[in-house]
């Protein structure tokens, strides 16, 4: 019998509830002490009928979707007594996941769930996926529901290594309780299949409500994000893959979860040696000096790089999506802190105060170096390299050297004249996201006393702008040398 992860606070206490694995029954509970008992969720089901008989509704599911479904549960003996799969919702690089109905809801105490309040009352999902039971489907479902209660079952690729796999699940136990944070509530492992349960949190489609987002929006959202951030932070802990699918928001709720703990890791856990970066400046300056570049400044700028490059590779975690990762992550510093989540952030509040998603698409992370040149310049793309040991050198002509300020280059992807008092506001915040400089740039406590939450402005404007104008191509970017100023 090989034991199999039990997680903290949720659901029933370890004390009540040990999940363990069987080679014959391949997995079985044993409950103990204070659980609500059978009779309870019965009358509990009583109860409810009433109201699912009005409301029972069933997604429309795609064949393939519902093959994909069927695969898990053939393979995972025993999921489906307790979960009753209902739709996939989403597929990442690392992980399916799935909507479904916790079957086994009243046989656990289940502190985790905060979110039912959304998926009752205050939310509606989406019409177009769903559709009413007919009287057909009337027939066949029980008579006796319950109210359904949902989760959310992420299976991750076997592909994902065990120790990524451990890893994601034990910051998920530390993070319980943390505001913002989806808490995990269990997971199982067969075999070399993983899965981790999660409350299912109802959320917006981000390529969709970054168009129409208002500033005072934005505002709930960031407020949610950079709660979740302040406690993630707090235990030390990077995220590493802060962007739009992985921070959950419900609009109608005001409020969002932060998930996927895939790549996130303990700060200074990777340890490959301390970054100049951590270094005070007139350190870093005689090492710069003193190096071999600024000696031999002239062969160095030749084009081109050297064929047989003798210098030992530079090795740092470069984990991330393309189009978040903070600047010292592409100059591959070895002491990368909680900052680069804050860079991600900043990156998001660019997308919606830009209205272009993704703003940044880069095919890798040299392209992603000029696409941010273009915004700041080389004169402080140089400083921000240099900062990590690193140099930075462009011959590209339409990259400037001052680079453009925020308010321009949001006016120019906005398409609008004249910024409203709240956007500047917000863009003020932004700068205070996307600084180059890890030590300068915001903590998430700081964001949150940024004046953007402690003093609104509140001149929101409707955005009218056509989405598909929004989207242009960039070509009509304004290059007047002119305009090029110091950045804010
Ligand atoms: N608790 C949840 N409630 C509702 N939907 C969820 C939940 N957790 C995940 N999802 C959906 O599944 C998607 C993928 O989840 P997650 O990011 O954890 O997996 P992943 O494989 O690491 O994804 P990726 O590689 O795209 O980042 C999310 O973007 C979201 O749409
Ligand atoms: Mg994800």
């Amino acid at each position: 019998m090989s034991s199999l992860y039990t997680t903290g606070p949720v659901r029933a206490s370890d004390s009540q509830r040990t999940l363990s694995y069987d080679k014959e029954s391949a997995f079985k509970y044993t409950t103990e002490g204070d659980v609500e008992t059978d009779s309870e969720g019965s009358a509990d089901h009583s109860q409810a009928a009433c109201r699912a008989e009005e409301t029972l509704e069933v997604e429309e599911v795609d064949e393939s979707v519902k093959e994909d479904m069927k695969r898990l549960e053939d393979t995972f003996p025993g999921i489906s007594d307790r979960f009753r799969l209902v739709n996939r919702i989403g597929e990442g690089t690392f992980s399916t996941v799935y909507k479904a109905e916790d079957l086994l809801y009243n046989h656990y105490r289940n502190d985790w769930d905060a979110f039912q309040e959304a998926q009752e009352d205050n939310w509606a999902a989406p019409p177009s996926k769903r559709r009413r039971l007919s009287a057909g489907d009337r027939q066949s479902m029980p008579t006796k529901r319950r109210q359904p209660r949902y989760v959310a079952v992420k299976k991750i690729y076997v592909t994902s290594s065990p120790l990524r796999i451990q890893n994601e699940l034990e910051l998920l136990h530390d993070l319980r309780g943390c505001k913002s944070v989806c808490p995990l509530i269990t997971a199982f492992r067969h075999q070399d299949q993983v899965v981790a349960v999660l409350p299912y949190f109802p959320h917006s489609d981000f390529r969709i409500q970054y168009r129409t987002f208002l500033v005072a929006d934005m505002r709930h959202y960031f407020r949610s994000l950079f709660t979740a951030l302040v406690s993630v932070h707090k235990h030390n802990i990077l995220h590493r893959d802060i962007k739009p699918t992985n921070f959950l928001y419900n609009p109608d709720l005001r409020e969002g979860v932060l998930v996927d703990f895939g790549l996130a890791e303990r700060e200074g856990s990777e340890y490959t040696g301390t970054c100049l970066c951590v270094n005070p400046s007139h350190v870093r300056r005689n090492r710069i000096l003193g190096s071999y570049y600024s000696t031999n400044s002239t062969s160095v700028l030749a084009n081109g790089y050297p064929k047989n490059d003798s210098r030992p590779s530079r090795r740092a975690n470069r984990a991330g999506t393309r189009g978040f990762r903070a600047p010292e992550v592409l100059f591959k510093c070895t002491s990368q802190t909680t900052k680069i989540d804050m860079w991600s952030a900043g990156v998001i509040l660019l997308t919606l105060l830009g209205r272009r998603f993704p703003f940044f698409n880069s095919a890798d992370d040299v392209d992603a170096m000029i696409e941010m040149a273009s915004i700041f310049g080389t004169q402080r793309m140089k400083a921000a390299a240099a900062l990590h040991g690193q140099i930075f050198e462009s011959n590209i002509p339409t990259i400037g050297d001052k680079g453009y300020n925020w308010e321009k280059l949001i006016k120019w992807a906005s398409c609008v004249e004249d910024l409203t008092e709240s956007e500047k506001q917000a863009t003020r915040l932004l700068a205070g996201l996307m600084e180059l400089d890890p030590s300068k740039r915001l903590s998430a406590r700081e964001a949150l006393e940024h004046e953007f939450f402690t003093k609104p402005k509140d001149h929101d404007v409707e955005w009218g702008g056509n989405p598909d104008e929004s989207a242009g191509s960039g070509d009509e970017a304004d290059e007047d040398e002119a305009d090029e100023v110091a950045m804010v």
